[in-house]
């Protein structure tokens, strides 16, 4: 999609479609405002606001078609909502909730007016996030699949804007939200045409384009780095598990700090013998959005390119039943040499996830970072709204939630204490791979915590995040590509004072 900007007046812009905001200055009755000075918009939207056809209400849509004063073939007015919320986070859903509108009428290009009210550049990047993830389509292999991708995007920005700065929140907007789509693309597959192999084909194919050096391991490599956990979860499996390194490691940077990524990358999870119920288990082919999240990130990353040095590490793997399936009371050896007693073939995340941290630290991470559809327990806590954030460092976890705050994303920090770690004790082993029913989501990170060693780690349980479960105005029910923002974001502020 091409985006350009205009300073014209917007009603003198010729388009399929011209969008504009109106908010809502009221309390009761609502006051709606159009978010444009532009006098012919203004008296257009006068009787629809009389009318209280047009209430400004979030993400409300009223259309006029020509013929108007305006150049436009079709005006939108969007409800923008309380003038008080209109904050560059909403303003992103606006733009996407435009998009999809486009979409849904098979219009092509649109003319988006930017509101004054917000700080030019960042409302720019805002808008062309929002509008690049409200250009993503979920139905793939279907036969009557129109081409549905919008070709161009115009920001109306006003002639006292700087064109640099907004050109440059353009161009970061489109990277990142590009990077978003792929991991959303990726995740949207389905398990028979994203195994393991696939996975990392793709991780190479993106750092082939990118220019990142990127390394593929399969079973044998795993064996000789004694990855037994790793190794445990995919020998139920008729695919080959895949190790993939990816490598951002500019000339320039200093030796130290290294950002170590770690992608948890379960194309399929059955559950393996402690199997799942059928109802919902196709859902289990996202199981691997954290690695699908590390791929989009080192996309951006490559293309951003910060000061510093990062490696991201994705563990692929099947989770399945068969002869040769681990089993329940079965012991397994990590790359750390931690003995792990695994109560259920569930719990698969973790064991994958252990060798991926110890082998980010052994490839010089200093600082890490993980993702992961890790559990069902961190949607219990904290829904569909939050990611759960986990760390072993309140400084590192507050840079962090400064990245999230400012991406916009949504997450939310739980606890990691030691009085949680008494569920993991096993009687056999150093720990077991579950720890009961109640604080799921912590015990699962107090297991991973295990294989970190006390370097800075983040935790993010997306479980309940990567995948949206209804559609909304701005995005397609669906994958969401959750923590892509965040995690660049933060690798470029921490690149710019790592201490
Ligand atoms: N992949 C699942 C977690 C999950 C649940 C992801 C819902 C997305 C949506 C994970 O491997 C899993 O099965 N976790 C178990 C852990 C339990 C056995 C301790 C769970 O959450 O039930
Ligand atoms: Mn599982
Ligand atoms: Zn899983």
């Amino acid at each position: 999609m091409k985006i350009a900007i205009t300073t014209s007046a917007p009603s003198t812009v010729e388009t399929p479609l011209l969008v504009v905001l109106v908010t809502d200055r009221g309390d009761k009755p609502p006051a709606p405002e159009l978010l444009s000075s532009d006098p012919a918009l203004q008296s257009l939207a006068a009787p629809l606001i009389a009318a209280a056809d047009l209430t400004g209400k979030f993400a409300e849509t009223v259309w006029h078609l020509a013929p108007s004063p305006a150049a436009a073939q079709r005006i939108l007015f969007l409800g923008a909502g309380k003038y008080a919320k209109l904050t560059t986070d909403e303003f992103r859903k606006l733009a996407g909730a435009a998009a999809r509108a486009a979409k849904a009428r098979n219009i092509k290009s649109f003319v988006l007016v930017l509101p004054q009210l917000l700080p030019a550049a960042p409302a720019a990047q805002a808008a062309v996030e929002g509008i690049v993830t409200g250009d993503f389509d979920v139905d793939t292999y279907r036969s009557d699949r129109k081409d549905q991708a919008l070709t161009e995007a115009t920001l109306s920005v006003s002639e006292s804007a700087d064109a640099k700065a907004i050109y440059q929140a353009i161009a970061e907007g489109a990277i990142l939200a590009e990077s978003q789509n792929l991991t959303r693309e990726l995740a949207l597959e389905p398990s028979n045409l994203m195994t393991p192999t696939i996975l990392a084909d793709r991780a190479r194919a993106m750092c082939e384009e990118e220019g990142l050096a990127c390394e593929v391991y399969g079973p044998d490599k795993l064996r000789e780095l004694k990855m037994g956990a790793f190794l445990s979860v995919s020998q139920g499996s008729e695919e080959e598990p895949r190790l993939v390194v990816m490598r951002y490691e500019p000339a320039t940077a200093p030796a130290s700090p290294v950002l170590g990524l770690v992608g948890k990358g379960i194309t399929f999870d059955s559950g393996g013998i402690s199997i799942k119920p059928s109802d919902g288990m196709e859902k289990m082919k996202y199981d691997m959005c954290g690695a699908a999240t590390m791929i989009g990130a080192m996309r951006a990353i490559a293309q951003l390119k910060p000061n510093l040095r990062v490696i991201a590490i994705l563990c692929a793997s099947e989770n399945m039943p068969d002869g040769k399936a681990q089993k329940p009371g079965d012991v397994q050896f990590a790359m750390n040499g931690k003995s792990i007693e695994v109560i259920n073939t569930d719990a698969e995340g973790r064991l994958v996830l252990a060798d991926g941290l110890c082998y980010a630290r052994q490839l010089g991470a200093t600082h890490l970072i993980d993702a992961a559809t890790l559990t069902g327990a961190v949607v219990v806590a904290l829904g569909y709204h939050n990611a759960g954030i986990f760390s072993n460092n309140d400084a590192f976890a507050a840079r962090f939630a400064a990245a999230v705050a400012r991406t916009g994303e949504k997450m939310w920090r739980l606890p990691v204490e030691q009085d949680y770690f008494e569920h993991i004790r096993s009687e056999i082993a150093d720990i077991k791979n579950t720890g009961g029913r109640w604080g799921g989501a912590v015990t699962a990170a107090m297991f991973l915590k295990e294989f970190v060693d006390d370097k800075p780690w983040i935790h993010l349980d997306i479980a309940g995040t990567a995948w949206l479960e209804e559609s909304k105005a701005w995005m397609p029910k669906g994958p969401s590509g959750i923590a892509v923002r965040s995690i660049v974001d933060f690798a470029r502020a921490f690149a710019a004072n790592s201490e």
